[in-house]
């Protein structure tokens, strides 16, 4: 694992834009994983930046998001389709049949699953994965002790999640509990991945991550068994890294 520590949130998102930059210029038609919540959106609008300078082209790019709350339509405010339309796909040359975020209104959320997977592996396999991480340790909405094996998949959320997810909403009862995800199976496939993380309250899943052994309870220290990840963390979320062994900062 490639671990950076940068001064602050900006300099960490930067830098997470100039890795998806330098993917884009090296390879025009690059197959994207992207992630939501708060952590990704300065790298979104660095990217936003850098194409609106004409540095980058996405009219080749094909993009697959991590995750959808089951539930929600794509036009609803708190979609993460919503969420990608405005702070990214809206902003940039996007093909919109290029966009692909699973559908949390399918008929039959199995199937929708299983045509997902499908997509990626038509599309040749995704060469970069973008992650964040939950205060768990989930990546995509991967929760603790999900099998690493698995592939685009409902799955539940759990309590601390759905806390986390609840500032979103205006009424505690709306907070979805369940989504659609790629699965672990599915994100340790990626050809490269970059994980952000930033803040205090994630110092302990990042500490879990890349100094205790891979275990399901942490999720995201399946990560550990990728040959080409890059960790970005802030100096507050990297501060529980200090007397971690495996790790020279
Ligand atoms: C949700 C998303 C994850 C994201 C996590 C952290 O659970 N499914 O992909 O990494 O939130 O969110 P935030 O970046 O807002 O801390």
């Amino acid at each position: 694992m490639n671990i950076r520590v940068f001064e602050n949130e900006l300099q960490a998102s930067q830098a997470t834009a100039l890795l998806l930059a330098a993917q884009i210029l090296d390879k025009p038609a690059s197959v994207l994983g992207l992630a939501t919540g708060s952590t990704p959106l300065k790298t979104y609008q660095e990217l936003i930046r850098l194409s609106g300078n004409g540095i980058l082209d996405w009219s080749q790019v094909t993009t697959f998001n991590l995750d959808e709350y089951l539930g929600l339509a794509g036009d609803h405010e708190q979609s993460y389709r919503h969420f990608m339309m405005k702070n990214l796909f809206g902003k940039v040359n996007m093909r919109p049949e290029a966009i692909n975020v699973p559908d949390g209104i399918a008929a039959d959320p199995a199937v929708e699953c299983m045509e997902f997977e499908r997509r990626i592996r038509q599309a040749g396999g995704v060469d970069l994965q973008l992650l964040g991480i939950g205060r768990n340790g989930h990546i995509g909405f991967n929760e603790p002790d999900t099998k690493f094996t698995t592939l685009t998949q409902v799955v539940d959320l759990t309590e601390d999640t759905i806390d986390a997810n609840a500032r979103f909403f205006a009424d505690a009862a709306d907070v979805p509990r369940q989504a659609i995800s790629m699965g672990i199976g599915t994100i340790m496939r990626a050809k490269k991945i970059v994980l952000l993380a930033m803040g205090a309250d994630k110092a302990r899943a990042v500490r879990s991550m890349v100094c205790n052994p891979v275990d399901p309870a942490c999720p995201a220290s399946v990560l550990q068994l990728h040959g080409n990840v890059t960790i970005l963390l802030d100096r507050p979320a990297a501060t529980a890294l200090s007397h971690c062994p495996e790790v020279t900062l």
